[in-house]
């Protein structure tokens, strides 16, 4: 049990107090433009990651695998993920 609490809490990135579920979305997303074909999602607003989010999960916005991803988040987590990504971009 311990060790699985551990692995979760563990954080893969140094940057601080990130909320829950917004570790994972690094897996794929860089908060800056880079060299990978995921959309770095740094540059967009708090509410443009919330109404994308809002979007993929609904279905109204196509997706490979976004639709996938929101659909396991609630909207308070998407609201916070979705600040702590919009704070990142400005340091
Ligand atoms: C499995 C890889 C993967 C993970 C994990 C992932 N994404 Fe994505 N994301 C994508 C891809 C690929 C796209 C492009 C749309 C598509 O094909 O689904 C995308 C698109 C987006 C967009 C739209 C970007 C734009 O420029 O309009 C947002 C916002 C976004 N993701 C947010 C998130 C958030 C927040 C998380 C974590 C909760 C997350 N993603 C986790 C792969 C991923």
């Amino acid at each position: 049990m311990l060790i699985a609490v551990t692995l979760v809490a563990a954080p893969a990135l140094t940057m601080a107090a990130s909320p829950p579920g917004a570790a994972s979305c690094l897996g794929c997303h860089t908060v800056n433009a880079g060299d990978n074909p995921v959309p770095p999602i740094g540059a967009l607003s708090a509410e443009q990651i919330v109404s994308a989010m809002q979007a993929f999960r609904s279905g109204s916005r196509p997706a490979t695998v976004m639709d996938r991803v929101a659909k396991g988040f609630s909207d308070e987590e998407i609201k916070a993920i979705a600040q702590w990504y919009a704070s990142a971009k400005a340091k």
